[in-house]
């Protein structure tokens, strides 16, 4: 006997196509999309069995408490007639497959989700030791107050924090993956926007970055960024770029630390890295005096004193070149 094998087209989804993501506050749902859902449902991203499928994924803002509806217009059934020795085609467990990414505080109760955004108004506050705060003027010319928290899995209410926002890099991140979390090395900077929320102040995730403290001959790091995120409806404000900036001045600040290194950095974190490095550079008077042919002794001094890589001081130094040129 034949096996009875569905039309895939007329039950395949775009995973990419139909999850939609939401920052639910009490004035507004802020919804936006993932860029990748690989990492979840693989290549092509891709979910059989459904028809009209919606994935929803709703964040309270602060804490990033979870809420996931999977919705579809109907579900494919496999054919009970069939005398196939092979297993028959089924639907795939989305919800089976979310769950091993989210957080297991991730809820599809509606009541649950909505306390939980009523809770992150009156009493969300950001785990670990606050080490910067900037502000950022809006597009209708407000300011925006903003805060970067530095955090460590050793707490443990951000351990639970970060089983939640880490499956945003899967998301935003091309070739990301979850990190060791029993790993308590790992530095992370989370960054908040500051709110008055009538007697109360509230704290929404903006983005966050880690950082690996490697190991430097005799006695000294080489910090590494693995993964650095804003989120989508935060993206083009000047976040990436405080953020960044915030985390270099810290680390150069550090006698420990001789380096600061970027883990396979894309187009537009290297874009982002190379404006905010020119700008330090160049503030610091770091280019004073430099012309062609440039010495490798300048680049080494450069290196040491700016704790940036060789090729990034080498590329910080060509574009200051180049923008000198008649
Ligand atoms: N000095 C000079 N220029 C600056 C500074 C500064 N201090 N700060 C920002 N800028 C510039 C940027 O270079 C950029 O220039 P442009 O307007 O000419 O394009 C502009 O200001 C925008 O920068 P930001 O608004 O700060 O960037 P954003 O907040 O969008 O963050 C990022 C950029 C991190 C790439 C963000 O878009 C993102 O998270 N994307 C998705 C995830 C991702 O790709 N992450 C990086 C992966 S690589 C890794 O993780 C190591």
């Amino acid at each position: 006997a034949q096996a009875i094998v569905p039309d895939f087209h007329e039950w395949a989804t775009n995973t990419t196509d139909c999850m939609e993501l939401g920052l639910v506050s009490f004035q507004e749902t802020v919804l936006f999309k993932p860029v990748f859902t690989y990492p979840l449902f693989g290549i092509p991203e891709t979910a059989f069995g459904y028809k009209d499928l919606a994935i929803k994924i709703r964040y309270a803002p602060g804490s990033l408490r979870a809420h996931v509806s999977i919705e579809f217009g109907e579900q494919y059934q496999p054919s009970t007639s069939s005398s196939s020795t092979e297993a028959p085609v089924v639907a795939d467990n989305i919800s089976g497959i979310l769950k091993e990414y989210m957080a297991p505080d991730t809820t599809t109760n509606v009541d649950e989700f909505v306390n939980h955004v009523e809770k992150d108004r009156t009493e969300f506050k950001p785990m670990g030791e606050k080490v910067h705060e900037y502000q950022v003027e809006t597009e209708d010319g407000e300011e925006g107050d903003y805060e970067i928290y530095k955090c460590s899995l050793k707490d443990p209410r951000f351990r639970e924090y970060h089983r939640r926002m880490q499956f945003f890099v899967l998301l935003f991140i091309e070739g990301s993956s979850y990190i060791e979390e029993d790993d308590d090395k790992w530095e992370f900077f989370v960054l908040f926007k500051r709110e008055k929320a009538g007697d109360s102040t509230t704290f929404d995730f903006v983005g966050y970055c880690s950082a690996y403290p490697f190991y430097c001959w005799p006695d000294q790091t080489r910090m590494r960024i693995s993964q650095f995120l804003i989120l989508p409806p935060f993206q083009n404000m000047g976040h990436g770029g405080n953020l960044y900036e915030t985390i270099y001045k810290l680390f150069v600040q550090r006698n420990d630390v001789v380096e600061m290194t970027v883990e396979d950095p894309n187009e537009s974190f290297s874009d982002m890295r190379d404006k905010c490095d020119l700008t330090y550079l160049q503030d610091s008077n770091a280019f004073d005096g430099i012309t062609i042919p440039v010495p490798s002794e300048t680049i080494d001094k450069l290196q040491r004193q700016y704790k940036l890589t060789n090729r990034q001081i080498q590329c910080c130094v060509e574009m200051y070149l180049l923008s000198n040129l008649n």
